[in-house]
């Protein structure tokens, strides 16, 4: 009896496809969800304007003040409402220990929507304490605007570190078979001369890296980061006419020639990939140590949030 059995091909594509579709879905759910977030933050700004901006004397002489005091109608269900999103916030350090949950969707994009929390929550928060921060709950307030602070720290850091589709650190060997291919197709390309390249691909030897402190290690990439997009300018405009530099701002902007976009993509993508190579070390000290501090201070956030709402409930807000 005949079966019928997909030929590997036809089952590659069918997965390629199928990672595509998983991609924009989640891309159209982010969208939706940052549109939201920045929405519902700044109806919050504007409508609460006229009594946030009160002084404390003035304020329960506002008609607002029944609703957007922290325990008004609108004020309270903003803080329970933060509540939930904190909770859903906390998941994904939790996924990392709960194996169920681990099981469930990608880790960059369980990261991208911790982010978007991570940002979201605090603003909310904000709204909650009516731009009052005192005492016990104000501790808490500025605990989590640490954390959150720290958490474009974290992120920049984890960037940093070369990671496969489902984030896991790569390894050296994988680092230096993408650095090798895409040196392989750099070179056989007819834009630029090497020379042109150098100031790109270039990075600290390992010796003057060795003996960078973590801050100075930081520092320099950041810098390096920060240049890369106006050397890259400078390189477009070489393979540039007079007309089309000044259609991309003076090479800022794509260009419409294809072949040469995907050779500065190429580029572009050497460069930090050799940077990350280069500060590998470095860059995973930092990180380790920005969970040592991160750890901490999230747990102790979270505990402060507990007690102050059982301090909440126990005096009646
Ligand atoms: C108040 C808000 C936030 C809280 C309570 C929070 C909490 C946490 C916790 C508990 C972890 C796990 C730490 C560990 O495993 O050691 C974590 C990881 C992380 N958070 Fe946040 N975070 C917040 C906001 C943010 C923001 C705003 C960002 C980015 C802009 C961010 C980026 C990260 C990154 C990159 C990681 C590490 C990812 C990894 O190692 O897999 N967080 N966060």
């Amino acid at each position: 009896m005949a079966t019928l059995t997909a030929s590997p091909g036809v089952a590659s594509v069918a997965r390629t496809r199928a990672l595509e579709r998983a991609e924009l879905l989640h891309r159209i759910l982010l969208g939706i969800a940052i549109v939201a977030a920045a929405g519902a933050v700044l109806i919050l700004a504007v409508r609460g304007f006229a009594y946030y901006s009160l002084s404390l004397e003035e304020r329960p002489l506002s008609p607002l003040h029944s609703q957007l005091r922290s325990s008004g109608t609108i004020g309270l269900k903003l803080g329970i409402f933060s509540l939930g999103m904190f909770a859903i916030l906390f998941l994904y350090p939790l996924r990392k220990r709960w194996r169920w949950l681990s099981a469930i969707g990608v880790t960059r994009r369980w990261l991208n929507f911790h982010i978007l929390l991570g940002v979201t929550t605090p603003c909310i928060v904000t709204f909650h304490t009516a731009f009052r921060f005192h005492g016990l709950a104000g501790v808490a307030y500025w605990t989590m605007v640490a954390v959150a602070l720290s958490g474009f720290v974290g992120r920049y850091v984890y960037a940093k570190i070369p990671r496969s589709l489902n984030s896991v650190a790569l390894s050296i060997a994988e680092l230096e078979a993408q650095t090798a291919d895409l040196a392989g197709r750099v070179t056989g390309q007819s834009f630029f001369q090497p020379q042109d390249l150098a100031s790109l691909l270039e990075v600290p030897t390992p010796n003057e890296i060795r003996s960078m402190g973590l801050l100075r290690a930081l520092w320099t990439m950041l810098r390096m980061d920060l240049a890369r997009p106006f050397q890259v300018s400078r390189l477009r405009r070489r393979a540039l006419d007079k007309s089309q530099r000044v259609a991309t701002l003076g090479g800022l902007l794509p260009s419409h020639n294809r072949n040469l976009e995907s050779m500065i993509s190429n580029v572009w993508r050497q460069s930090r990939l050799r940077m990350a190579m280069a500060f590998l070390d470095r860059t995973a000290r930092v990180f380790h140590l920005w969970h040592v501090v991160h750890r901490p201070f999230s747990i102790s956030f979270a505990f402060l949030i507990l007690v102050h709402i059982a301090v909440a409930v126990s005096v009646g807000f």
